[in-house]
């Protein structure tokens, strides 16, 4: 009996993981560590300093910067990528999207946000969409990212919900396996989504009743 409903930002409700991507492509390129669509997706759902590290490692430069180096790199990916979402506004909301929370809100379930991102709060802001949610899951609070549980767990506090009681969105595969493990049901949105108990292709696609015809299904 799901009561709320958990959102991913990037990729699930904003048209911003394309930004996130280019912005690491930067660093990437940067470091000399070669760009994959394999690094892109390993990337989605995981914290600033985690992806950082992804990037070093899948070039062999784990160990070549400093903690003081890693700071400058990943404060030069978010000024770039705060340079790209700039000009954000509600039509960067992805398609149905709008939609589907509006009809949340009308049916009366709980909203929250699990998003990694340390800029979610703006960019709600500039979607106007922050009063949709009983709240956001503050990363900074978090002991560990997805795809530990930790993330969807605090989104099921937020609400005053069980997870039992929860739906979890995720364009991400770790963001998937946190759901998963928090207990909630898994919905994903995406093509390399395996784990997700409910699957859409695309966010058009989202609607109470498509949910319920893959749980009966
Ligand atoms: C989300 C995105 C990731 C991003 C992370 C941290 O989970 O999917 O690509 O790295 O948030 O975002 P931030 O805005 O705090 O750097
Ligand atoms: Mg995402």
């Amino acid at each position: 009996n799901i009561k709320g409903f958990a959102f991913d930002l990037d990729g699930v409700i904003a048209d911003t993981a394309r930004f996130h991507g280019q912005a690491w492509h930067q660093t990437a390129d940067e470091v000399g560590t070669v760009w994959t669509d394999e690094l892109a997706e390993n990337l989605k759902g995981i914290s600033r300093m985690d992806s950082l590290e992804l990037i070093l490692n899948a070039g062999g430069y784990g160990q070549k910067y400093t903690t003081a180096q890693k700071e400058t790199l990943a404060t030069q990916k978010n000024d770039k990528y705060l340079e790209l979402i700039k000009t954000l506004t509600p039509a960067d909301i992805l398609p149905g999207m709008k939609k589907f929370l509006d009809e949340l809100k009308d049916q009366q379930y709980h909203l929250s946000v699990a998003s990694a991102s340390k800029n979610a709060p703006t960019i709600l802001k500039q979607l106007k969409l922050t009063d949709y949610f009983d709240g956001i899951v503050d990363p900074a609070t978090l002991h560990a990212g997805k795809p530990d549980p930790e993330i969807f767990v605090k989104a099921a506090e937020v609400m005053g919900l069980d997870p039992v009681n929860v739906a979890g969105l995720e364009d991400s595969s770790a963001g998937i396996t946190s759901i998963n493990s928090a207990g909630e049901l898994s919905i994903g949105i995406g093509s390399q989504l395996n784990e997700a108990k409910i699957k859409f292709a695309v966010t058009d696609e989202v609607s109470l009743v498509a949910i319920k015809t893959q749980l009966i299904g």
